[in-house]
C-alpha cells in the first residue's frame, strides 16, 4: 500500500484497521485527509483479499472532531461546494466498498466525524464518545451527507433535533437513538471492534459483499426494485465456490467449518 501522512493502515490477515491520523487537531478533516482517506479506501477496495475494515481515530480523545474549521473559515461558496463534493465522494466510496466498514468511535465524532460514522456500515462507541452535528453553531450546516444519512439511520425527528440544536450527545444517548450499535469501555473498544470484524471476515466474503451492495443500493430505490436486486444477487451466489463450500461443510458428517476462498 501507499503510505499516507494523515491515514494509517494496519493489516491483520483479512482485516485492515484504518486510523485517521491527525491527533493534534483531533483528526479534523482537511482537504489532504479527505483526499488520503478516499485514496486509501479506494486502494483497499481494489484488493479482494480485504474482507472487513475498522475505521478509527488516532489518539485518545477523538474519532474525528469535524471538518477543519480553520481551513473552512475563508472558503468562498464555490470552494464550500467543492469541499462538500469531496466529502460526499469519500462517504460514497466507503458505502460502495466491497467490505463492511465498522467505525470504532474512540472519542468525539462531531460534524464530519458523525457523517463519517453514518457512512460506516455500523459503529461501536467508546463510553467516552460524544456525537453530534454542531455545524449550525458555526453558521453552516452538515455538508458531508449528514442531512440525508442521519434521518435514514435514526429517523427524521431525532435527526432534525440533533441537526437544529447542534447538541452533543453521549454514547449512551447515541445507543438509545440507534446511532451506535454498542457502547464499549474505552480501553476495550478497538479490540472489541476488531473481534467483530474478524467474525465478519470468517464468513463468506462474496456473500457479504453482495449483501452490503444490495442493502446500500436497495435503501434508495422502491421496494420492488430493491427486491429484484436482492433476488439477482442471491442467485449469483449459487455460482460461487463459497456457496458450494459453505453448504458442503454444513451437510458433511461430522459437520465442519467452511474454508471460504472469496470466489
Ligand atoms: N477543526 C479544526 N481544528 C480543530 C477542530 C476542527 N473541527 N476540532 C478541534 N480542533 C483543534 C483545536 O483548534 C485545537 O488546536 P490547537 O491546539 O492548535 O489550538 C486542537 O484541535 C485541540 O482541540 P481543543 O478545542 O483544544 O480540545 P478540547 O478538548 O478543549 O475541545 C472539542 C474538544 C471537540 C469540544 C472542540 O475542539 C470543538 O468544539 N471542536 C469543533 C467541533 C465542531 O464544531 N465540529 C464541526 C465542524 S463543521
Amino acid at each position: 500500500m501507499q503510505t499516507y501522512e494523515t491515514v494509517r493502515c494496519d493489516r491483520e490477515d483479512h482485516v485492515v484497521v484504518v486510523t485517521i491520523n491527525r491527533p493534534e487537531k483531533l483528526n479534523a478533516l482537511n482537504e489532504q485527509l479527505v483526499r488520503e482517506l478516499t485514496a486509501a479506501i479506494d486502494e483497499l477496495d481494489n484488493d479482494p483479499s480485504v474482507y472487513a475494515v475498522v475505521l478509527t481515530g488516532a489518539g485518545d480523545k477523538a474519532f474525528v472532531a469535524g471538518a477543519d474549521i480553520e481551513a473552512m473559515s475563508d472558503m468562498t461558496p464555490a470552494q464550500g461546494k467543492a469541499f462538500a463534493d469531496k466529502g460526499h465522494a469519500l462517504m460514497n466510496r466507503i458505502e460502495q466498498a466491497h467490505f463492511p466498514v465498522i467505525g470504532a468511535l474512540n472519542g468525539f465524532a462531531l460534524g464530519g466525524g458523525c457523517e463519517l460514522a453514518l457512512a460506516c456500515d455500523f459503529v461501536y462507541a467508546s463510553d467516552k464518545a460524544k456525537l453530534g452535528l454542531p455545524e449550525v453553531s458555526l453558521g453552516i450546516m452538515p455538508g458531508f451527507g449528514g442531512t440525508q444519512r442521519l434521518g435514514r439511520r435514526i429517523g427524521p425527528g431525532q435527526a432534525r433535533e440533533l441537526c437544529f440544536t447542534g447538541d452533543m450527545i453521549d454514547a449512551e444517548q447515541a445507543l438509545r437513538v440507534g446511532l451506535v450499535n454498542a457502547v464499549v469501555a474505552h480501553a476495550e473498544l478497538l479490540n472489541k471492534v476488531k473481534e467483530v470484524a474478524k467474525k465478519i471476515a470468517s464468513r463468506g466474503p462474496v456473500a457479504i459483499a453482495q449483501a452490503k451492495r444490495v442493502m446500500v443500493r436497495g435503501a434508495d430505490v422502491p421496494l420492488p426494485v430493491a427486491l429484484e436486486l436482492e433476488g439477482q444477487a442471491f442467485g449469483q451466489l449459487f455460482g460461487t465456490e463459497d456457496q458450494r463450500e459453505g453448504m458442503k461443510a454444513f451437510i458433511s458428517k461430522p459437520k465442519r467449518s467452511p474454508a471460504f476462498v472469496g470466489k
